[in-house]
């Protein structure tokens, strides 16, 4: 297995896996090393049915069910991601971590993309949520550090995907604005634009002050970004405990389709 760096610190192509097969203990421990690594992992020329592809994220725990799933199918934990003329939104289009309104929000999610646009784009931006925390000033830590803020699944699916909310509305829950990744124990900012509604405990033109900064510090840094270009067949795996990602929907009106399945984290988000 070879593993090649798309920036220094954030991506890498994952070279000579079929995901199709069962991994081996020492492939899997590869794999999930240079996940700890590399946050984002981009393997080629893959050839996955639904089962194949549910059977690799399982390895890396339970699988997740978008609270927008509605329909009753045989694969409810494969979210479909389908751009095509007719669509009002691209899904993601926006700097985001999957699901955080979730209480146990997922730890990685997994898009296999078969499907990329004839004329090209379609690409997706992930930011390094380690290095947008080390880069703020000691001082900005020290205030982030004992703050909690409110993930609220109404913001995005109601606000900007029109969707009927279920009995009980979408979920809404609370995470510390700097959390420690479960794994690697380092530090990560942990608000996001497409969740985060507030910060707790602040007047309402204090949080939105403190979280727009923080937006544009992610939106403004370059260096935070990975860009991966699909090919048909590629299939992506992002750790969601330390990055943020952004689809780009520069295609229209040609079509893009993926399937993505994600993997709940087995621990809350946690200071
Ligand atoms: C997503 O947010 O999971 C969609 C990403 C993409 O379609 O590139």
């Amino acid at each position: 297995m070879d593993i090649l760096p798309i920036t220094p610190h954030l991506g890498a192509e994952v070279i000579g896996v079929d995901l199709s097969q069962p991994l081996s203990n020492e492939d899997f421990s590869a794999v999930h090393q240079a996940f700890l690594d590399w946050s984002v992992l981009v393997f080629r020329d893959q050839q996955l049915d639904k089962d194949q592809h549910k059977n690799f994220a399982r390895k890396f725990g339970k699988l997740h069910v978008h609270p927008m799933y509605k329909q009753r199918t045989e694969h409810p934990e494969v979210l479909i991601v389908k751009t095509t003329a007719d669509s009002a939104y691209t899904a993601g289009d926006g700097w985001h971590t999957d699901v955080t309104c979730d209480e146990f929000p997922p730890m990685g999610s997994m898009l296999y993309v078969t499907e990329t646009p004839e004329c090209g784009g379609g690409d997706t931006l992930f930011a390094d949520m380690y290095l947008a925390y080390d880069l703020l000033s000691d001082e900005m830590k020290r205030m982030l550090e004992g703050l909690t803020a409110v993930h609220d699944g109404a913001i995005p699916y109601v606000g900007s995907y029109k969707s009927v909310p279920p009995e009980g509305g979408y979920p809404r829950n609370e995470h510390p604005v700097v959390v420690t990744h479960p794994e690697t124990q380092r530090k990560v900012l942990y608000v996001n634009s497409g969740f985060t509604s507030h910060i707790k405990g602040l007047k309402p033109n204090e949080s939105r002050a403190i979280l727009e900064m923080l937006y544009r510090h992610i939106s403004a840094t370059p260096r935070l970004v990975a860009r991966v270009q699909w090919q048909p067949n590629t299939l992506t795996f992002w750790d969601n405990r330390c990055t943020q990602h952004h689809a780009v929907w520069d295609y229209y009106p040609h079509s893009r389709y993926g399937e993505r399945v994600s993997i709940i984290a087995d621990t809350r988000p946690a200071a």
